[in-house]
């Protein structure tokens, strides 16, 4: 498809979706004026990220989980269903991030309320939402479908029926779907950041998601390697991040003193 056409294909999606309106005016703006987001910073992400790395089985041990198990093999059978549930899926989304990870921090948190940006299939849902189960908590996630892919109804689609009880799902952009949350739930355990990644993307949404983490809460943000946003935002806070290497990528995670 040329770059025309895909924009031309992209715009009649935002188009007949008016609850996206907002988000089609800040894409504009951002497409006109401020193009190089996403990447700023990212060499020096990298080299700081690469410094603190530790492993995904490593952080959770920390956290005091030293019988440390992987979600695969402690619940089977939902994975069989999510798996089975990708490959039939007929569009191709954002695939799965440090999924042990996010469990053990809802378990660690004790999570009741746990809020996340970014599903598309659903994978880090299912991991929050196989913990928030063991406590009859809520997960609450905001998403904006990708704009041209139609995938509207696909979105969390890894996520079997039994969880959904557990589940909100705000179809919004973050923008948009963070207030209506925040006016159902106003703190939480735990959060984790995965949808916007460009650098004033993330920089906006930190310091509002940080204010709603209650203390000893966790923020987590995936791929915080592929700009400065996390690292400039941890430093301008002096916070002291752990920072999760997994399939040669970063994910960083902050706790609340
Ligand atoms: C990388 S995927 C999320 C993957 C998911 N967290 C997982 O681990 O399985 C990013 C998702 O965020 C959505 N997204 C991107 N920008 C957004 C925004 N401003 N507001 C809400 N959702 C957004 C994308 O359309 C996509 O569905």
């Amino acid at each position: 498809m040329s770059e025309l056409s895909s924009i031309a294909r992209t715009f009649a999606a935002y188009l007949i979706r008016p609850h996206l309106y907002p988000e089609l005016g800040r894409k504009i703006y951002k497409n006109i004026f401020d193009r190089k987001s996403a990447f700023k910073g990212k060499e020096d992400a990298e080299g700081w990220c690469r410094n603190l790395a530790v492993s995904q089985q490593d952080a959770v041990k920390s956290l005091g989980f030293e019988n440390f198990a992987p979600l695969t093999s402690l619940y089977p059978e939902a994975f069989a269903f999510a798996n089975e549930a990708e490959q039939n899926c007929p569009v191709k989304m954002g695939g799965a991030g440090a999924l042990d990870l996010i469990y053990y921090l809802a378990e660690f948190t004790r999570a009741q309320n746990v809020l996340e940006t970014g599903v598309a299939y659903g994978w880090s849902s299912l991991a929050a939402l196989l913990s928030l189960k063991n406590r009859g908590g809520t997960l609450y996630s905001s998403d904006m479908p990708y704009l041209g892919k139609d995938n509207d109804r696909y979105v969390g689609c890894v996520v079997p029926q039994e969880l959904k009880p557990y589940w909100k799902l705000y179809h919004y952009a973050d923008r948009e779907s963070l207030p209506k949350i925040f006016g159902e739930c106003d703190s939480f355990d735990f959060i984790h950041y995965d949808s916007d990644k460009s650098y004033k993307g993330r920089m906006w949404a930190y310091p509002v998601l940080w204010e709603r983490l209650r203390k000893g809460g966790v923020l987590m943000s995936d791929d915080v390697g592929d700009n400065a946003a996390f690292m400039d935002y941890c430093v301008q806070q002096g916070h002291q991040p752990v920072i999760v290497e997994f399939d040669g990528k970063y994910a960083g995670y902050i706790i609340k003193q």
